[in-house]
């Protein structure tokens, strides 16, 4: 697996608003988009291209453009959904596919309840959405669904990570010869014992789109 933590002041800006607590729905909404949309530029470093002929004002020249099949971006609901727009907004002609996953609070383990993607990924670069990183259940999971369908290789964008959730995507990715990157804006200290990123920022979801119990 191949990590890239974001080490830009803008990024390291961005997050701390983001981290406040005080730090509203629609600003926190706002921040999440503008942080993924400087993560996406790093993590689609490695996006299939191809040669395209282009004739300027000037002259005809050779130039790229995303080669078919078209990457795949999967956010995972609910609070993936929030980085969607910031994603896409630089990759517009990318598919979209959705996975939602929810942990179980008690034993943390995660649960899928939805999914809408191609059956068939075979040979597609796929952007998994998450904001969030904890015991690394949740991306794991996404990661073997989308492998599982064919996907070529899968890049993770996180903002928050604990490095408890990094080894363990780490460990499973390499030991199933998966091809994974991890783009991550930043890594943090540690888990509590609930299972949240210390110090993070919270419940990305309820912070997002309020408390939902
Ligand atoms: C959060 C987060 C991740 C997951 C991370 O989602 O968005 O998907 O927890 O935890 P893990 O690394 O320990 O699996 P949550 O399950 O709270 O669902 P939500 O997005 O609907 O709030
Ligand atoms: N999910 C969140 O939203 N926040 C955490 O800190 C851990 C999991």
């Amino acid at each position: 697996m191949e990590l890239r933590v974001a080490d830009h002041p803008l990024v390291s800006h961005k997050l701390t608003h983001l981290r406040d607590q005080n730090t509203p729905s629609p600003v926190f909404r706002q921040l999440v988009e503008e942080l993924v949309t400087l993560l996406a530029y790093e993590a689609t470093r490695d996006v299939r291209v191809e040669p395209v002929d282009v004739i300027t004002p000037v002259a005809p020249t050779t130039g790229v453009r995303l080669s078919a099949p078209r990457p795949v971006v999967v956010p995972i609901l609910r609070a993936g959904l929030g980085m969607l727009e910031g994603m896409t907004r630089l990759i517009p002609n990318a598919e979209v596919g959705f996975l939602g996953m929810v942990r179980d609070e008690q034993t943390l383990q995660p649960f899928t309840y939805a999914e809408r993607l191609p059956k068939d990924l075979a040979g597609r670069q796929c952007f998994v959405l998450d904001p969030m990183l904890a015991t690394g259940g949740s991306l794991c999971g996404a990661v073997h669904f989308l492998t599982a369908r064919g996907a070529s290789d899968v890049t993770c964008i996180c903002l928050l990570a604990a490095p408890e959730g990094i080894a363990r995507v780490r460990e499973e990715v390499d030991a199933a010869g998966i091809a994974c990157t991890l783009v991550i804006a930043g890594v943090d200290e540690r888990l509590n014992e609930k299972g949240y990123i210390v110090p993070g920022l919270g419940d990305a979801g309820d912070r997002l789109y309020g408390v939902v119990d």
